[in-house]
């Protein structure tokens, strides 16, 4: 079809691991499968602005603008950039065009919460949507899974914010259809108790994060219990799909803080080796231990590349854990701040 002009708009929601991706392969293939809650409230909206190139001169590179909430981004380009070469062979019509890409979080960009998931994503859906302008008769699965392919290329973890509420991204021999190349919707019956569990996010340093991620997944190689790490994440991975099912929150707990410890673990023992817990982590997990111990309440904690905490918790008992929140736990936030996520549905179009 002949090259048209507009535009469109895509939502796209950040994620948060419960069996952990760290470390991969040539072309952002995953080092080990993982698997993660979609979330709700912390998304990225993107637009995307596509007019065929009128400029002759540039038919042999990427033409665009990025503007971050508003005003013109130069130092997200070189991200932009790379994610267009990566996702060039896929998309071979993306040089007929220039573009204007705008992006805005819902969530304050100094959070400490990573928005390459959310971001990447909502890149990836627009690139599709142009491509349905295209080939109008693209079928929905396709669609949905090319967007994860895109999104992948972009950052790995973006793979799994195209659906919800739990996405799968690398084969795993348990888990029918699973792939290395995009993230799947969890093939199996999920118990009701997930479906809207709840992620309160406190956040304890807000600031830059220390160690980007492609410094990280890079320190596994060559890491001393890589392999060991791998497969540990492939039987967390194995253990977690009955608990899923059944809803047995004390395996929940069991294999998902381990997994964010496990990550943290990786880091403290790669060359060079880093600390991303603060002493208010530690704190915070202290305390979210002895209130489970004290209650009974099947509280639990999990942790991304930084020292924010993602207090995990089902849904019913929402109002004692808010309650924990406020009366011990905010000393430890940067300037008290939190954020109330739970599990959510995916992408949307506006
Ligand atoms: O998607 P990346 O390359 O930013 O890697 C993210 C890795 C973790 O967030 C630490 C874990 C995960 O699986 O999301």
């Amino acid at each position: 079809k002949k090259a048209t002009s507009g535009e469109v708009t895509w939502q796209s929601p950040s994620n948060i691991a419960l069996v952990k991706y760290w470390g991969k392969l040539e072309n952002q293939i995953p080092a080990n499968p993982s698997i993660s809650f979609t979330l709700d409230h912390c998304r990225s909206t993107t637009t995307l602005k596509f007019s065929p190139k009128k400029e002759i001169s540039t038919k042999d590179s990427f033409d665009f603008k990025f503007f971050f909430e508003g005003k013109e981004k130069e130092d997200f380009k070189p991200k932009i950039l790379k994610f267009f070469e990566r996702i060039e062979t896929y998309c071979p019509y993306l040089k007929e065009y220039q573009f204007e890409i705008y992006s805005e979080n819902s969530f304050p960009h100094s959070s400490g919460i990573a928005s390459s998931a959310s971001g990447m994503s909502a890149l990836a859906l627009c690139v599709m949507s142009l491509e349905r302008e295209i080939f109008p008769d693209i079928e929905e699965a396709y669609f949905n899974k090319k967007a994860s392919f895109l999104a992948r290329l972009g950052s790995g973890s973006a793979s799994r914010s195209i659906e919800g509420p739990l996405v799968v991204w690398g084969e795993h021999e348990n888990i029918k259809n699973s792939t290395d190349l995009y993230g799947e919707k969890f093939p199996y019956q999920v118990h009701e108790i997930f479906k809207n569990y709840q992620d309160s996010i406190l956040l304890v340093d807000k600031g830059e994060k220390q160690v980007s991620s492609t410094v990280g997944h890079d320190l596994m190689h060559g890491h001393p219990f890589a392999e060991v790490r791998f497969k540990q994440a492939e039987d967390n991975l194995s253990k977690l799909i009955p608990v899923l099912e059944s809803g047995d929150l004390s395996e929940f707990i069991k294999i998902v803080e381990s997994e964010a410890l496990s990550l943290h673990a990786m880091m403290m023992s790669s060359q060079p080796y880093f600390i991303l817990m603060k002493p208010n982590t530690l704190e915070i997990i202290n305390k979210i231990w002895s209130y489970r111990e004290k209650t009974g309440i099947p509280v639990c904690f999990t942790l991304d590349a930084g020292a924010n905490v993602h207090v995990l918790y089902p849904d019913n008992h929402r109002t004692e854990i808010l309650e924990f929140i406020k009366n011990e736990l905010v000393v430890y936030c940067q300037n008290g701040h939190y954020i109330c996520d739970q599990v959510g549905d995916g992408a949307k179009k506006l």
